[in-house]
């Protein structure tokens, strides 16, 4: 095995730099993949760069913390931003242009126009942070319309995201094939974000009660169980029982209209979120019954 060599990044701040070079690929045949991001980037935004190079010709990667899916509390200002870094990990990962655009260029002022997806986004995440896939919706429209990639990459870690994201798709007929790739962890199970770096130690250590509670719902359904308000009291006993952990929600849920279940279904996800501090971390697992 050769190591993937380093590509020459172009890097864009405009939508006419970004549409000129995704054209020049497409006249000459080649498929062009995208990976959205909100940069501060780490292994799991990694693989799914990886996973583009591996699937199209061409890889385009956004960095952009995106205004609009912050909530006024939230942390806009905060959330880290370091750019050489972000476009060193690109560049090792096989991207071919980052976008990298200022507020500005993405909403000047008087921007108006939004994308709601109406359902999914008032539950689970969507309601405990309102107005958040809103803008997840909005800022992910205008980014496909701006690559035109015929894949898109998205992390199964945000799972109503992909999910809402797929809807969406469809609905709006836009032109990009969804691709869900699998949640990197850490070697103790700690799901990778970029949140993680708010963490103290000890919150850390108390975090690792979200991976804990899903692996106790799957050996719960593993071993017959299909009482899945059982299985969520069980998860929310858990997290509840983590000194520091401060649970919003623990459900097992339809895996596609996210509507709760009373009993187990060939097809479920577990969605977990929970404070530890300031910071706000989730994860989730599928588990699929034959
Ligand atoms: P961000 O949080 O930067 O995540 C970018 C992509 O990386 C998302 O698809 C997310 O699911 C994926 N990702 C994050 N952690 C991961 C992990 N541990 N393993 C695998 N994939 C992981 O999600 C966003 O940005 C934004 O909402 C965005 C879609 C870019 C719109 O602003």
């Amino acid at each position: 095995m050769t190591a993937p060599q380093p590509t020459t990044l172009l890097v864009a701040e405009t939508v006419a730099d970004v549409r000129a070079a995704v054209t020049v690929m497409r006249r000459a045949g080649r498929s062009v993949g995208f990976v959205p991001t909100m940069g501060a980037l780490h292994a799991g935004h990694v693989s799914l760069i990886e996973q583009a190079r591996e699937e199209c010709d061409f890889v385009v990667v956004s960095i952009f913390v995106n205004p609009t899916q912050f909530g006024p509390n939230e942390d806009f200002n905060r959330y880290p931003r370091p750019r050489e870094r972000d476009l060193e990990l690109c560049a090792n990962a096989g991207a071919d242009l980052v976008f990298y655009p200022t507020v500005d260029t993405m909403y000047p002022p008087g921007h108006r126009t939004f994308v709601e997806v109406s359902g999914l986004s008032d539950v689970l995440e969507g309601q405990i942070r309102p107005g958040h896939f809103r803008g997840v919706a909005t800022v992910v429209t205008k980014l496909f319309l701006i690559v035109l990639a015929d894949k898109a990459f998205f992390g199964q870690k945000d799972y109503q995201q992909q999910m809402l994201i797929r809807v969406m798709t469809r609905e709006l007929n836009l032109p990009t094939e969804i691709v869900t790739c699998p949640t990197l962890r850490d070697p103790d199970g700690l799901a990778m974000s970029s949140r993680n770096a708010y963490l103290s130690a000890t919150e850390r250590q108390a975090g690792l009660c979200l991976s804990q509670a899903l692996r106790l719902a799957e050996r719960s359904f593993a071993s017959g169980e299909c009482d899945v308000k059982q299985v969520e009291a069980a998860m929310r006993g858990m997290i509840e029982a983590t000194p520091g952990a401060v649970l919003d929600y623990a459900v097992v849920v339809h895996s596609e209209t996210l509507c709760p279940l009373a009993t187990a279904e060939p097809e479920m996800v577990a969605l977990i979120a929970a404070r530890f501090g300031t910071t706000r971390l989730i994860d989730n697992a599928v588990f699929i019954r034959k």
